[in-house]
């Protein structure tokens, strides 16, 4: 539990929050318009952001880093983007008819992703996966996908499976069950989804011996990122990647929040490896909803017109979500950005391991350039049930001594990490690093 104090403290700062929430969830469930975005007692609401900065409705301001989940990786509103997105919107937001920016937008994200021969595009990171799923099983034939326990790729039913299973339903480590993770998905949805833990090639060796023939492709994030922060071993992604061309699978690295992130060309640059598929979104659209799928020209064109497999979308490839997009990638996003981002991720996760250190609280960081999280554990997490380990309640005290403080962390659940951008500052980090204190202080008093 949350310290009485300190939830008072967030209730007397945000009551017109508290009434817009009450008036908000007689007409939508929950009063919030996703799930995550719920937690007790009630959510603030945001009235506007910019730059490193939001402000709620009661005019709260906070320092931001959460950055919607990454999605802007250039601040809120940067003018580029912004000047953009004004520009394309004079001349149209959705044509449902080809236009010139499609190419130009996929010849800068090939830039990035040079092993990559072409992107579909899509809106989300949901779509995304799905199709790349989609497009691995038309291409191989064969039916079964294998995901890692405790990642997650959205919202559809194929994959939304053993994403955060409870402890007593999941089976041992190395063979979990696969835990359906919602109601309204049928049964059978587990039939073609195998489950294994993360950082595990022997586990993972095992399965593909077991359904040798059967499996179209393993889908992961290579770095898992929906249980705060969980890096790959050494060498854990290099056997992975061999042992796919030897049972041959696809492997498909989901990117939607390391692509554009940890290095330009995301987790796979930064590791050097080289998937089949690649999935994107968040940070590619610049704040507006875009995503894409890639992969080499043979597998790419099973999909429709020149292939069977089917693709399409009304808002795909809109033009407005592409200026968005464009003017993230050659205007904002340059490698001394990457290289700025990721200097000062780093001087927070050492400035937060300090910090750690002088309080005395059991707690380590997680981290990898631009992100990091705090787990209250006494040893860095390696796979889900590890990172499952952190102690809640300590979470959530530190989370509203942040809030409380004008300073988000990270999204308002357990298992995301903070996101430094290109427009936070050394002295808002540093602000971070003293907050942090302060937070972990209340934290040990507990
Ligand atoms: C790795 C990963 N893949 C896919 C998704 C789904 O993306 P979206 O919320 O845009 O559908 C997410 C969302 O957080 C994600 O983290």
């Amino acid at each position: 539990m949350v310290k009485d104090e300190t939830v008072k403290t967030y209730t007397t700062r945000t009551q017109k929050s508290k009434k817009l929430w009450e008036e908000a969830k007689e007409v939508v469930p929950g009063g919030i318009g996703s799930a995550v975005r719920y937690f007790e007692p009630y959510p603030f609401f945001i009235s506007k952001a910019k730059g490193s900065r939001v402000w709620d409705v009661d005019g709260n301001e906070y320092l931001d880093l959460i950055m919607g989940y990454g999605i802007n990786i250039a601040g809120h509103a940067h003018p580029a983007i912004v000047g953009a997105v004004k520009k394309q919107i004079e001349k149209g937001s959705v044509y449902t008819m080809p236009h010139e920016k499609t190419a130009l937008y996929v010849k800068e994200l090939l830039k990035r992703f040079p092993t990559m021969s072409m992107f579909q595009l899509a809106n989300s990171g949901a779509e995304a996966t799905m199709h790349a799923i989609r497009v691995a099983r038309a291409y191989t034939g064969k039916d079964k996908i294998v995901k890692i326990e405790g990642c997650y790729h959205g919202q559809h039913d194929y994959l939304l499976i053993s994403v955060d299973p409870p402890r007593a339903k999941a089976g041992p480590k190395w063979a979990p069950t696969r835990y359906i993770q919602s109601e309204g998905m049928p049964k059978d949805t587990v039939k073609n989804t195998l489950v294994a833990p993360f950082n595990d090639v022997a586990a993972m060796e095992s399965l593909f011996k077991k359904h040798e023939g059967e499996i179209a492709a393993l889908i992961m994030e290579p770095i898992m990122l929906n249980c705060g922060v969980v890096l790959p071993k050494k060498g854990y992604l290099r056997g992975i990647r061999k042992l796919t061309e030897e049972y041959n699978i696809l492997l498909i690295f989901d990117e939607v929040k390391t692509g554009v992130r940890v290095a330009p060309g995301g987790a796979s640059e930064l590791y050097k490896i080289e998937p089949d598929i690649i999935t994107l979104a968040k940070a590619i659209g610049g704040g507006l909803p875009l995503a894409a799928f890639g992969g080499k020209r043979e597998i790419m064109e099973s999909l429709r017109p020149i292939g069977r497999t089917s693709h399409g979308g009304t808002y795909c490839a809109n033009p407005l979500s592409i200026s968005a997009g464009l003017a993230c990638l050659t205007q904002v996003m340059t490698n001394k950005a990457h290289r700025y981002m990721t200097e000062l991720g780093n001087e927070l996760s050492k400035g937060v391991r300090d910090v750690i250190e002088d309080v005395g609280v059991t707690a380590c960081v997680n981290s990898i350039g631009p992100l990091g999280y705090v787990f209250f554990t006494d040893v860095e997490p390696v796979d889900y049930r590890t990172a499952d380990a952190t102690d809640l309640e300590k979470t959530w005290e530190f989370w509203f001594n942040m809030v409380n403080r004008g300073v988000l962390p990270w999204g308002p659940c357990h298992f995301e990490q903070w996101y430094v951008s290109v427009v936070h500052t050394k002295d808002e980090i540093t602000k971070t690093i003293e907050t942090s204190e302060e937070a972990l202080r209340k934290v040990k008093a507990n």
